[in-house]
């Protein structure tokens, strides 16, 4: 072959590509980091081109000893890369060449076009596992501060308005429930990725006599019962990112969720609120304003979730206006991919790190919850028990709550003989309705913020993340 032309496919070519184009269309500066399942691929189409006998014994061991010897020099940073070559995968085979003249048969059946949705599968599944491993973390570490502060209350919120009182736990409980679906989700991408592509080629298989299922087996492509799992479809095997959307949208969501416990914690960090400290450790002071005290950790956290919203985008466009099968456009398919991953995992590292080292405002709490319109829900609950149909009471106690606020009083501070005139059963015992330890242990059925509900969910999660 002409040393003009591209040695991997340059057979047709009398020119080599422009520098500029090198430049534009390598994507090894990225894709290098796919060279531990590359490898491991590689391994297997070696030993199953070995097993139908396209390769003699001694090809794939020497195909072997060379790979193996490529997987150390790429983790020690030995092995040098190079744009010419485009992508890790014609790296890898280039490095391989010195190793064996054998390593010109590995290409036999296989095209980069199945190559590379094989090695993003391997990717995903060790990927998510990841993900999921600091997301456990992070439940336990909310977990644990529920558990230290499972006597605090605070005031819940809709609108951002003062709603009802909960502990402070039950809402540390809301955000684990939150990622559990996260974690779900993530499991899912691991199912959707345990299914091998290898043999679909560039997008029509092969007419040599590849044996599937042994390569699927190799790599771990398989069921619970040991069985391979093969891609059913060539020309979707090459084409489908499905599985690259899944995943980033489930990076997405849970950024989203971070997101928006970092406002909670902002919001309550701030001097308005003043419900909780943020560590000095994930704060930053302020170049001008002496006293100032930012969270940036969570202001970074929220803002990196657009980021990783945005890698979602990318992928859905690049997606669909697509002419079957594969474009060279996918190429651009991994850098959103990757930038989503590794954005999650450091968010969810830094906001474990951040919220296990806060403190939280007792007293300051205390008074917030102490508010007595948090408990005029309660009152209607009163009277509804008392008899009254639930719109009549709804009308009383904001009535009652009107009154108040004209006479420049809290609720329980009105006179009964002013309240009786409001509904007759406003009558007798109606202020013990004003007590936010009894209020909270009448909220005592499933899912509610009762202290034994509270306890109960507690352990649940204790025992499902296996953090006592
Ligand atoms: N680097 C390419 C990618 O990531 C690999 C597949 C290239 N296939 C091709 N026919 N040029 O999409």
């Amino acid at each position: 072959m002409s040393k003009k032309t591209h040695s991997t496919w340059g057979g047709r070519f009398s020119k080599k590509p422009a520098e500029l184009m090198v430049r534009f269309s390598e994507s090894v500066s990225f894709d290098q980091r796919l060279a531990p399942y590359d490898i491991f691929c590689s391994k297997a189409h070696a030993a199953m081109l070995c097993k139908i006998g396209i390769l003699k014994k001694s090809e794939r061991d020497a195909i072997h000893k060379g790979l193996d010897a490529i997987a150390l020099r790429v983790k020690k940073g030995q092995l040098k890369w190079s744009t010419k070559l485009e992508d890790v995968h014609m790296n890898i085979e280039a490095a391989l060449l010195k190793y064996t003249p054998a390593a010109a048969k590995l290409q036999t059946a296989r095209s980069r076009n199945d190559q590379v949705v094989t090695d993003m599968r391997l990717f995903f599944k060790d990927i998510c596992k990841d993900i999921i491993t600091v997301l456990t973390k992070l439940q336990v570490g909310l977990l644990q501060l529920a558990k230290v502060n499972q006597d605090i209350c605070i005031p819940a919120y809709t609108h951002l308005q003062r709603a009802q009182p909960i502990s402070l736990a039950h809402q540390l409980l809301a955000y684990i429930e939150m990622f559990n679906r996260d974690h779900m989700r993530l499991k899912i991408v691991i199912d959707h990725a345990n299914v091998c592509p290898l043999g679909s080629g560039a997008v029509a298989g092969t007419t040599l006599p590849i044996d599937r299922e042994f390569v699927a087996k190799y790599l771990d492509f398989v069921d619970t019962k040991g069985r391979p799992q093969l891609t059913q479809n060539s020309v979707d095997a090459v084409a489908d990112r499905d599985l690259y959307i899944e995943f980033v949208t489930a990076c997405a969501l849970c950024g989203t969720h971070l997101s928006r416990i970092a406002e909670d914690f902002i919001l309550w960090n701030s001097t308005e609120f003043n419900y909780v400290m943020l560590p000095d450790s994930f704060t930053t002071g302020s170049s001008l304003m002496p006293h100032k005290k930012n969270p940036d950790s969570l202001e970074l956290i929220r803002g990196k979730s657009a980021r990783i919203q945005g890698q979602l985008q990318i992928l859905l466009t690049l997606v669909k206006g697509l002419p079957f099968s594969y474009n060279r456009d996918l190429q651009e398919d991994k850098r959103p991919v990757f930038d989503a991953c590794d954005e999650i995992l450091i968010s969810l590292q830094v906001m474990e790190k951040t919220l296990t080292k806060i403190k939280v405002n007792r007293d300051v709490c205390a008074i917030a919850v102490a508010d007595v319109n948090l408990l005029a829900t309660d009152l209607v609950d009163f009277l509804v028990e008392k008899g009254a149909p639930f719109r009549e009471a709804h009308r009383a106690v904001g009535r009652l709550v009107a009154l108040a606020e004209k006479e420049g009083v809290m609720i329980n501070e009105l006179k009964t003989i002013h309240t009786r005139r409001i509904h007759k059963l406003l009558d007798g015992d109606w202020k013990n309705v004003f007590n936010t330890e009894y209020a909270l242990n009448k909220r005592d059925k499933i899912g509610m913020p009762g202290p034994r509900q509270v306890r109960r969910q507690i352990n649940r999660w204790n025992k499902k993340l296996g953090a006592h």
